[in-house]
């Protein structure tokens, strides 16, 4: 049966991947509320379309840190792809560069960043965490730089790793065939303790020094982190809540945007990520004051399901559901995507807006 939508691809992965790796894949934090949270805030969004305009020519591309991509829709780093499927990071390299659009290598990845850029032209970024060890980071940036990846997404959400019940359950390692390859040679011990508690703001600055490459701040979901992001020269700050496998309980980053946006003060780009099924939730993330959003689960549930052609159809599917949205609410350009073509329950919190009007 034809595949219609994004979400149909995480019950084929669930069937064919082991219960470790599905579990890995899909799991949030603790109670996973936030996991649940991430989805539903979505709903409580609803349009105020536009209809009298022309929408014959409909233009989604879009810039991102001055390199022009298709749609404002991108793929976000998640660790250990070749879990989901052989060709791995390769295949989710491959489709993002056809469908014109930015890939984000986990520095976990189970594929190197030389072999990465090896499977072709695309605009990739790279994620970071930052080790104790300042060497280490200090050397991965320098070979994501020299294999031409044209941005550093520095993901400060995780001084810890989050507590998934899935994974200590069942005792989630990573399958003996594989290995975190952009590490090979590194003696890191275990990657849990290896992560630094101790990064902050100033971390930002000492990461200017050794590249030139931008920084995007990743896990902002606070106008203070916001501030401190902008005062210590990121390049941008991606919103999100580490697709809610770290702190439980925090809000949707849906609901966190506009907050972040307004702390932006429009002095760099404000991303999300989380949750982000549906077209029409590009669009509404785009409408309170996003330039782009992220998918997470769904690549490594597509290239579960069908590798590549699985990851293109994602974005396929994506990018045909976002440009309906915008014919449908009168938007023929992002840049005409507006606050008012939106209202969320929490415009009017003493009158439901959603409720129907007498
Ligand atoms: C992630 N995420 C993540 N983030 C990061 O900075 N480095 C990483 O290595 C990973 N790895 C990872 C693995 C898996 C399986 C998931 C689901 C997520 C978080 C990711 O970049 C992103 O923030 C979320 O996935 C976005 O939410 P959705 O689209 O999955 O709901």
């Amino acid at each position: 049966m034809e595949i219609t939508n994004v979400n149909e691809y995480e019950a084929i992965a669930k069937q064919k991947l082991p219960k470790m790796v599905y579990d890995y894949y899909a799991s949030g934090a603790e109670d996973q509320w936030t996991l649940a949270e991430n989805r539903n805030a979505f709903s409580r969004i609803l349009f105020r379309p536009r209809i009298l305009i022309d929408v014959t020519n409909i233009d989604m591309s879009t810039t991102v840190l001055g390199f022009k991509i298709s749609m404002p829709i991108m793929l976000a780093p998640t660790a250990m792809q070749k879990m989901a499927h052989p060709e791995g990071e390769y295949a989710t390299a491959r489709a993002a560069s056809a469908a014109g659009t930015i890939m984000t290598l986990s520095s976990w990845a189970t594929s190197s960043v030389e072999e990465v850029a090896s499977t072709g032209p695309g605009i990739r970024f790279f994620q970071l965490y930052v080790y104790k060890d300042r060497n280490v980071v200090a050397q991965l940036v320098k070979r994501a730089e020299r294999a031409g990846f044209k941005a550093i997404a520095l993901t400060v959400d995780t001084p810890r790793l989050g507590r998934r019940e899935a994974d200590i359950k069942n005792r989630f390692v990573l399958p003996p065939y594989l290995t975190l390859k952009n590490f090979e040679g590194l003696d890191l011990g275990k990657m849990d303790q290896a992560n630094d508690s101790g990064l902050a703001s100033y971390d930002l600055k000492w990461l200017q020094t050794i590249t030139s490459l931008p920084i995007l701040v990743k896990g902002v979901i606070t106008a203070e982190d916001a501030r401190l992001a902008v005062q210590y020269g990121a390049a941008g700050i991606i919103v999100s809540n580490h697709g809610a496998r770290q702190l439980d309980y925090v809000p949707a980053t849906i609901m966190a945007l506009e907050e972040v946006v307004k702390a932006a003060q429009g002095r760099i780009p404000v991303f999300l990520d989380g949750g982000v099924r549906r077209g029409t939730d590009v669009f509404k993330a785009l409408a309170l004051g996003a330039a782009g959003v992220f998918i997470g689960r769904p690549v490594v549930f597509s290239l579960a399901a069908d590798g590549e052609a699985g990851v293109r159809k994602v974005l396929q599917m994506m990018r045909e559901e976002f440009e309906l949205a915008m014919a449908l609410s009168g938007c023929r350009s992002l840049s005409e995507i507006q606050r008012n073509h939106i209202f969320t329950d929490w415009d009017a919190p003493h009158t439901s807006r959603l409720a129907p009007r007498l």
